[in-house]
This record gives C-alpha cells, sequence and structure tokens, in this order.
C-alpha cells in the first residue's frame, strides 16, 4: 500500500555536507519525494514534534542539537514507505545500528543520528500536518 512518511535530514547531516547522499539512498531505493523543505526548526516546533519525548533526560540537548541549525524536510511516498524508511535508517543509536543502515554507516551517536522518521501511520499523519500543514492528508 502506497504511504507517505515524515523525514527529517538533521542539522548534523546539513553541517556534514551529507544531504546529497541521504536524498541518493532514499531515491534510489524507490521512493518519491512529495515535498521538501530547507528550514531551522524553532523551540516551539522541537516541542510539538518531540511531544513524546519532552519529559525525557535527554529531551534538553536534542533539542539544543535539533535547532541548532537548517535541517531538511521531506515527505517520502511508496509501497510502505513508513517501515521501508525505518529500515533504511536504522536503530536509534548509531554506535548500535547495523552496517548498511544510513545510521550504521555514518552515525557514531546516540543523539546526533542524522535522519528522523515517523515510526507509524498516526505518527506521519501527526508529523506531516505539522511540517507542511498545506499537504493534502
Ligand atoms: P526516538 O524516537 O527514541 O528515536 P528515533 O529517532 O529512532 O525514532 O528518539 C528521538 C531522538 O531522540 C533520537 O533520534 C535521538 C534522541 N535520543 C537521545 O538523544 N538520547 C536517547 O537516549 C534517545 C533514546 C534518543
Ligand atoms: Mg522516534
Amino acid at each position: 500500500m502506497t504511504e507517505c512518511t515524515l523525514v527529517l535530514i538533521k542539522p548534523d547531516a546539513v553541517r556534514r555536507g551529507l544531504v546529497g547522499e541521504l536524498i541518493g539512498r532514499f531515491e534510489r531505493k524507490g521512493l518519491a519525494i512529495e515535498a521538501m523543505r530547507l528550514r531551522t526548526m524553532d523551540a516551539e516546533l522541537a516541542d510539538a514534534h518531540y511531544a513524546e519525548h519532552v519529559a525525557r533526560d535527554f529531551y534538553p540537548p536534542l533539542k539544543a542539537f535539533m535547532t541548532s541549525g537548517p535541517l531538511v524536510a521531506l515527505i517520502l511516498s511508496g509501497d510502505q514507505a513508513i517501515d521501508v524508511v525505518r529500515a533504511l535508517i536504522g536503530v536509534t543509536d548509531g554506535r548500535k545500528a547495523a552496517a548498511g543502515t544510513i545510521r550504521g554507516d555514518l552515525s557514531l551517536s546516540n543523539r546526533e543520528n542524522l535522519v528522523h522518521a515517523s515510526d507509524s501511520p498516526d505518527s506521519a499523519k501527526r508529523e506531516i500536518a505539522l511540517w507542511f500543514p498545506e499537504h493534502p492528508v
């Protein structure tokens, strides 16, 4: 079933010059870019995007990182796109992510892990509305 998912190419990836590499991986997989925007997250958007994590110990440094510079927000579509993108990026901690995944190949951090991707149909719907309010649901 064709799905849409929300992807953020995080500020570490933009600083490291990995935007093309990461978009290339998604394109080569066969996913389509439905929308794309360079944007710097502000505090309000960070709190809304990470609503499930705002009370966690790791949230203050995560918020500082995510608001530290521009990121690239995209909507990607394709067959089972939500699970497919999560598999491409790998588990959260770059030190533990499998080789061959984006985080496994390119990140050595549990925070600066290059990419965010929606983890369920509900989160995709919520996150797409947050980042691309003009996008039809
Ligand atoms: P989470 O939703 O658990 O991971 P994922 O991005 O794989 O869906 O956490 C959101 C982000 O919070 C994660 O990408 C990096 C950061 N984070 C930390 O900085 N420390 C932590 O211990 C965890 C679990 C996450
Ligand atoms: Mg998550």
